[in-house]
């Protein structure tokens, strides 16, 4: 019926209008329209290879292709709203460019393994992007540790003061967490790109003679799906990518708590670069760190992506169904969340500068140099538990008579345990606190120098 439809031969009547409304999706899936046309290069060149269709006329479809691409890069490809989806909207250009060769494009393919197929290839180039910037996330995080990397701070359990760190040392933690989630989205993509589902067809596959490891190499995958009805099917490579970007957004988010919380007037361990802060309308003096708050929000709607996408999944048949159409909205969106999280934390970073008063101001708390007493009595013999108990006795002590502990007499200190000598009150003192450590992984200066000079490296 419809000229505007790529399936109107068994039609007498025309869509509903509502219908057609509700089922088409061009708003969304014109952002996949440089890989639809890509794949359809490739495939159309395997036709012609393959002598399916006449090579005259693949030669006019990849010629076609290849100029709409560059129209579509410019811009110059006017998209007609009436068009149902991208795959008709590219179809109609190509008849309009390629004449008669055009009817010969949709040739043992369907869109069921055709939108597969670009939508794996878009989510190939935006994790590319994604990565990128993870590496330029950790490599401004870096920059902060080298430059502070002398800077010492109390560390934290239960937003309790723990012990004291290395400033450098958490800001590494940082790009340690970084790092597995580039990991994981490399691990995503590579399983993505083994199976190229373009030439199952609507999902039996085809009895023309296609070759699909041509395809395949042409558009970068490393293989083809083995099975033409999970080909069109499956959309795990969705679910991966959310649940991997879900974990970053975490990440953004944690990290983001975390850099709010020390730049209150309370703690006032850092300061953000003006131009990462905005306004109140009402009070004048506010300068918030709103981009911060809204990494933590945005992680919360990537969360809500991959719960989307996979109720989404859980009561699908095998074949395509429709519900699939709805699979780009959610990606897409969780992309470019991520894409706005990453370029504010690279800011935000850049613009960091930490307040060394106001550490050292906590650092005066003695109860944070209570573990490094225990192991004293521990390398003086003593079993650990019964070190424990000691430390939290003379604590209680020093605490109830109002006393420092570096100036409690030694006297007192050996009430509670006789294996105190008078060189215990010297690690009541940052410094010698974080060098004192010295397992594998630690807050010790030196090993921090070493992290971050193979941090360098791998970052280069
Ligand atoms: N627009 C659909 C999608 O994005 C592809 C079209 C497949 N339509 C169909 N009736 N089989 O998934």
């Amino acid at each position: 019926m419809s000229q505007s439809k790529l399936w109107g031969g068994r039609f007498t009547k025309p869509t509903a209008k509502a219908v057609e409304r509700f089922t088409h999706s061009l708003e969304i899936d014109r952002r996949i329209g440089r890989e639809d046309i890509t794949g359809s290069i490739a495939h159309a060149r395997m036709l012609g290879k393959q002598k399916i269709i006449p090579s005259a006329d693949a030669k006019k479809l990849v010629a076609s292709l290849q100029k709409l691409l560059k129209d579509w890069d410019a811009g110059k490809v006017r998209l007609d709203p009436a068009a149902e989806d991208i795959h008709t909207v590219i179809q109609k250009e190509i008849e309009k460019r390629a004449g008669k060769s055009a009817g010969r494009l949709h040739t043992a393919r369907s869109r069921n393994d055709q939108v597969v197929t670009a939508f794996k290839l878009h989510c190939n180039e935006r994790l590319e992007l994604i990565e990128l910037q993870l590496k330029s996330l950790q490599q401004a995080i870096l920059t902060q540790a080298q430059k502070n990397q002398t800077l010492l701070m109390p560390g934290y359990t239960h937003w309790r003061h723990a012990q004291p760190i290395m400033v450098s040392h958490l800001l590494l933690s940082y790009v340690t967490m970084l790092q597995r989630d580039r990991e994981r989205i490399a691990d995503a993509v590579r399983r993505m790109m083994s199976q190229l589902p373009l030439g199952a067809c609507a999902l039996t596959g085809t009895g023309l003679k296609t070759n699909r490891l041509a395809v395949a190499k042409e558009l970068g995958f490393s293989g083809i799906s083995m099975n033409s009805i999970d080909a069109v099917s499956d959309r795990d490579f969705a679910a991966e990518i959310l649940s991997a970007l879900s974990i970053t957004g975490i990440h953004g988010s944690r990290i983001a708590e975390e850099l709010i919380l020390w730049s209150t007037e309370e703690f006032g361990f850092l300061h953000f670069e003006e131009s990462l802060l905005t306004g109140s309308s009402m009070m004048p003096q506010k300068q918030n760190p709103d981009f911060l708050e809204l990494v933590r929000g945005s992680s919360a709607c990537i969360i809500g992506r991959l719960t989307g996408l996979l109720t989404l999944l859980k009561g699908l048949s095998s074949g395509y169904n429709r519900d699939l159409q709805l699979d780009k909205e959610i990606v897409l969106d969780a992309f470019d969340k991520i894409d706005g999280i990453l370029s504010v934390l690279i800011l935000g970073f850049n613009g960091i500068r930490f307040n060394r008063i106001r550490m050292e101001r906590q650092l005066a708390d003695e109860s944070l140099y209570a573990t490094d007493l225990a192991e004293y009595l521990v390398q003086k013999g003593l079993p650990f538990s019964e070190a424990h108990r000691a430390v939290g006795q003379l604590l209680a002590y020093a605490d109830k008579n109002n006393q420092s502990l570096k100036t409690l007499p030694l006297s007192v200190y050996r009430k509670f345990s006789n294996r105190f000598g008078p060189d215990a009150a010297r690690l009541i003192n940052p410094t010698v606190s974080v060098s004192r450590k010295q397992s594998a992984g630690s807050t010790n200066p030196g090993q921090v120098r070493q992290q971050i000079a193979a941090w360098k490296k791998a970052l280069r």
